[in-house]
């Protein structure tokens, strides 16, 4: 059995075992509960300093995903390879540097192992971050936008079984709410998701943009939908990296979705470090 078979078989067979076998390490290695986890999508990473810079926080500690039952090796470039511990103001954060797409094979556990993991660790926040194509042409590159619903054009979830769970309020209004107490400014919109690798086709954005999506990205559905299953509150905030496919007329690129990131990483770094003290 390869590794990543191996590492298949073990999550397939028990989800949720893993994930608490996990969190056990988490919680062990790093000595706290955890009330609120983050998981950085592509370019946000170098948000990430903002929560210790000038000694808002404390860095408890990092722990290689690759060391955590139930974590794949990381593929996607831009994507770190670990979760850290952090103290940001009188919260413990689980920040993961990286995540699994559908899009890897991997399968739907693998993409939900995180949030869940997370949970097991005690976060009754999650908040999930991600970069994503505008389709709203109101939206400019570099701008955060709220999700505040979806629309999930794969067609996966991460439950299975006689699981009818509510998604009326997915997105939390109250997280919402208080973000833009801090930030009145800020958009909120539709989030479609699409499976990639690929990006869509002009075609494919007119037909979202006819059924009432904003944004367009490869992530954060399944997370979202496992982690209010599990009775967390979700917080998801994409970052337009880029107008959707035949909107600008521009090709896309994976490195101008990362280098977008990166360069609006000032302000969304402070923007959730003020959140999670308002919780
Ligand atoms: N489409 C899908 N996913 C994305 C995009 C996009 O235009 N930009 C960043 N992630």
């Amino acid at each position: 059995m390869s590794q990543d078979q191996k590492y298949l078989h073990d999550l397939q067979a028990d989800p949720m075992g893993t994930a608490e076998a996990a969190a056990a390490i988490i919680r062990e290695r790093s000595g706290v509960n955890h009330q609120v986890a983050l998981v950085m999508g592509s370019g946000w990473i170098d948000a990430v300093s903002a929560f210790t810079a000038g000694g808002a926080g404390e860095e408890l500690s990092e722990i290689p995903l690759i060391s955590l039952p139930g974590f794949p090796p990381p593929k996607v470039e831009g994507h770190g390879a670990s979760v850290k511990s952090i103290r940001i103001g009188d919260k413990n954060a689980l920040v993961f540097l990286g995540r699994t797409h559908i899009y890897e094979g991997l399968g739907i556990a693998a993409v939900v192992h995180g949030v869940r993991t997370a949970i097991k660790a005690g976060a009754k926040i999650i908040i999930l971050t991600n970069a994503c194509g505008g389709i709203n042409s109101e939206y400019t590159v570099g701008q955060p936008v709220l999700i505040k619903d979806h629309i999930s054009l794969t067609g996966i979830s991460p439950l299975t079984g006689a699981n009818f769970v509510d998604l009326t309020d997915l997105y939390s209004a109250r997280l919402r709410k208080l973000v833009k107490s801090i930030d009145p400014s800020l958009a909120e919109g539709v989030y479609a998701h699409w499976r990639g690798p690929a990006y869509e086709t002009p075609a494919e954005i007119r037909m979202m943009r006819t059924i009432g999506a904003d944004l367009v990205g490869m992530s954060t559905v399944p997370e979202a939908i496992a982690a209010h299953a599990l009775g967390a509150e979700v917080l998801g905030i994409s970052l337009v990296t880029n107008a959707a496919a035949g909107i600008s007329g521009a090709k896309l690129d994976h490195h101008e979705v990362l280098a977008a990131g990166k360069a609006s990483a000032a302000r969304m770094g402070p923007l959730l470090r003020d959140v999670i003290g308002t919780f």
